[in-house]
């Protein structure tokens, strides 16, 4: 498991990450344009769609969504109160509900959404599939839930680099863990970064399916390893500790080499 594919962890990346998160972190590698594309499997085709968007962070995403769904349908979840306090200022989510919680324990009757997004947390989770089964039970039945996640990147020490950070999923993982949480008719897209050039490696993946019938996923149904609440014992608060710095020195490489890899993108499209 990535150092930083932790609860606590996870909830102190952010509150670092948060302030410079909208302006210099999010716009290297996720974009509005790869948004559209990936929503577009989420099949936001009315208004009035009540839509949960887990690991909302600062609302990056749910602006996308609201372009296709009444803001008050919307309900923004996020365990990190630095992001999702981010995400209150912005005034096309104003009518949006905003709620503190846990992706794999989510605060929300069983079949009380339509649709269920998800960008770019998955990585942050101890246990994938149990917040999987979570989507799939709070979705009525027909609802359709997205998930968008990175792929493991082409080279090796990039690679190295992705797992010491987080979780990368491949896509037959991602496959399965929709499949035995009891997804149906599942689609996926690939996620082209703009720097992707033919044939080079893949960068993320966009996957949906679809609730075939009421009630809870055919996934055993075991509490959470992990709590955000849970005190801390000293061991535990060294473990973090180490976990945090690590897992942040290598998320933080990436950095420099989405600034390059970009900054290669745009010379690359003037040129032509
Ligand atoms: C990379 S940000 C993505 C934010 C947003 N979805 C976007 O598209 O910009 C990942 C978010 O997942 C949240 N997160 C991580 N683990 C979580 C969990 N177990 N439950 C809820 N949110 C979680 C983090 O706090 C962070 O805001």
């Amino acid at each position: 498991m990535g150092f930083i594919q932790h609860k606590k962890e996870a909830y102190w990346f952010y509150r670092v990450l948060s302030p410079l998160y909208d302006r210099w972190i999010n716009p290297l590698f996720w974009t509005p344009a790869m948004r559209s594309a990936a929503l577009e499997l989420a099949r936001l085709d009315d208004r009035g769609l009540r839509t949960l968007d887990v690991g909302a962070g600062t609302g990056f995403s749910s602006e996308g969504i609201v372009e296709h769904v009444e803001p008050a349908a919307l309900t923004l979840l996020d365990q990190s109160p630095d992001q999702l306090g981010r995400a209150r200022r912005k005034p096309d989510l104003a009518a949006c509900r905003m709620v503190l919680g846990d992706a794999e324990r989510l605060p929300f009757d069983a079949d009380s959404f339509d649709r269920y997004v998800s960008c770019g947390s998955i990585e942050y989770w101890p246990e994938p599939q149990r917040a999987i089964a979570e989507a799939y039970r709070v979705l009525r039945p027909g609802g359709v839930a997205l998930v968008v996640g990175p792929l493991p990147p082409g080279g090796r020490l990039a690679r190295r680099l992705a797992e010491a950070w987080m979780l990368f999923p491949t896509e037959a993982q991602y496959r399965e863990w929709f499949a035995r949480a009891g997804f149906h008719s599942l689609e996926t897209a690939d996620v082209a970064a703009p720097w992707q050039r033919d044939g080079g490696a893949r960068y993320g993946l966009a996957i949906a399916g679809r609730k075939p019938a009421a009630g809870l996923s055919p996934t055993p149904q075991t509490p959470p390893r992990e709590d955000l609440r849970e005190p801390l014992t000293p061991r535990r608060r060294l473990c973090l500790a180490t976990r945090f710095v690590l897992g942040s020195l290598a998320g933080l490489a990436f950095v420099p080499i989405g600034v390059a890899l970009n900054l290669r993108a745009r010379r690359h499209r003037r040129r032509t």
